[in-house]
């Protein structure tokens, strides 16, 4: 587990070449744990990032009575017969993810009680959707100091439920409260990101009715029971991105490997459009950066749109781009904060409400800059990867919730990152 004091001294100037692979995707694999509460037994999940979201989420799947084993990127979790059905705050409050247990535990347990969630570094964040959703299908819920206490009156009952926004989050909770729900229900705007496909996918190998996942309808037959399966995890398409703007920034060719281009169609166009060279194959893409990037525009949107958790990731490159770039972030309302580190190793970025103009500059130079979130932790090492001087990154915690050994895997393309550990 890493330490909070952790940072990362990132020394810029390297060009960064070579392969890199990725492992399961970070924001499916949390939702599959969760999916593993639904039925008793051993269950089995294969390529699990080495990653600090799977440890804090083992911790809610322990509290809640399973038992969990985690060894060479496979999981195994017992489920037993009886739950405990809770997430104390100490554990929503470390991931807010944790609020997907709301739906499985109301579906198996017939109550559940878990920590509210507040605002985190990217907004305010409300939930207002997955309880709307959960109580269509019949649960009550009282707030009482801070905690959610849900409940519902023998089975949940299929419903329609037609979402304000395609959130991923309340889409996967009415998912995982509807597959043993009475009858049918009908998810209307549902997300339609890769993860929940791959959710879908899982949950049908337990023995689960899932149709039209991946679209903006998805219909799920309630079954009486759910078993335990195997599941290979999706790819991550994040930290694939990631990797690609690794390249991209530095000038440099890298390949990355064991990873779905497909799902990252807009970003890679996106950089397409700032000069990279781009090859693809079905699990594979290769990228060659430009000497310098020329300056696009995006805006974020829910899939297949821009990804909003490659957009800090890419406004990196873009900080030294040739040109103006303007860009608008449609899903939180606090991603910006990470701008004004930027801004300390020189970055020229105006933030105005949900936009942000960037006009690129010849040169960033290394500084302290503090990592508030996963993405934007990433950023700024990718931004110190071409600054003058030492960049150094602390917070590095955040990073470590998304990203497995993320230095390692940048200095085996040839950048220069180490961590220092603790308060030293
Ligand atoms: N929203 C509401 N009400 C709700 C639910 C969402 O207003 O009931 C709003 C949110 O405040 C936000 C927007 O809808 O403005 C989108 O939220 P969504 O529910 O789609 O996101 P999420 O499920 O909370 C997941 C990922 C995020 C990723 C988003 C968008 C996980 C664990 N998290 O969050 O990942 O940014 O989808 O794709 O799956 C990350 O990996 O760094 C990360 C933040």
């Amino acid at each position: 587990m890493p330490a909070v004091g952790d940072r990362f001294i990132v020394t810029g100037g390297s060009q960064l070449n070579g392969t890199v692979g990725v492992y399961g995707a970070k924001n499916a694999v949390l939702k599959q744990m969760v999916a593993m509460l639904l039925a008793a037994g051993t269950h089995r999940l294969s390529n699990v990032p080495g990653i600090l979201d799977v440890k804090l989420m083992t911790k809610v799947l322990e509290h809640a009575g399973a038992t969990c084993r985690f060894e060479g990127h496979e999981l195994e979790v017992d489920v037993p017969d009886e739950l405990n059905p809770e997430a104390p705050l100490e554990l929503v409050r470390a991931m807010r993810a944790s609020i997907i247990v709301l739906g499985p535990l109301l579906a198996r347990c017939g109550s559940a009680r878990v920590a509210f969630p507040g605002g985190d570094d990217l907004g305010a964040r409300p939930i207002d959707m997955h309880l709307d959703g959960l109580r269509r299908l019949g649960a009550t819920f009282e707030l009482d100091h801070g905690v959610l206490h849900g409940r519902i009156d023998g089975r949940l009952r299929g419903a329609t439920i037609n979402l304000d926004f395609p959130s991923v989050g309340a889409t996967e909770n009415v998912m995982l409260g509807s597959v043993m729900a009475e009858g049918q229900t009908r998810i209307t705007n549902a997300a339609r990101e890769p993860e929940i496909q791959d959710l879908a996918l899982q949950l049908t190998k337990m023995g689960a009715k899932v149709e039209g996942a991946g679209t903006a309808e998805i219909t799920i037959d309630g079954v009486e029971r759910l078993d335990p399966a195997e599941h290979r995890v999706v790819p991550d398409r994040l930290a694939a991105g990631t990797f690609t703007v690794a390249a991209a920034i530095t000038a440099g060719r890298v390949k990355v490997v064991d990873c779905v281009p497909d799902h990252l169609r807009m970003e890679l166009r996106k950089l397409e459009a700032a000069g990279c060279e781009i090859e693809r194959g079905d699990d594979w893409v290769e990228i060659l950066g430009p000497d310098r990037a020329t300056a696009v525009d995006f805006a974020t949107l829910p899939y297949p749109g821009f990804h909003t958790d490659m957009h800090p990731q890419l406004v990196a490159l873009l900080a030294v781009a040739d040109g103006t770039s303007i860009i608008t972030e449609n899903l939180y309302d606090a991603r910006f904060k990470y701008a004004g580190e930027l801004a300390r190793m020189g970055a020229d970025i105006g933030t105005e409400w949900q936009h942000a103009v960037i006009s690129g500059v010849d040169r960033l130079s290394g500084c302290p800059v503090v990592a508030p979130d996963i993405r934007a932790g990433a950023s700024l090492v990718l931004a110190g990867l071409v600054a003058e001087g030492v960049t150094t990154v602390s917070e590095i915690h955040h990073i470590d919730r998304g990203y497995e050994d993320f230095e390692g895997r940048l200095v085996a393309l040839g950048a220069n990152v180490n961590r220092v550990t603790g308060e030293s």
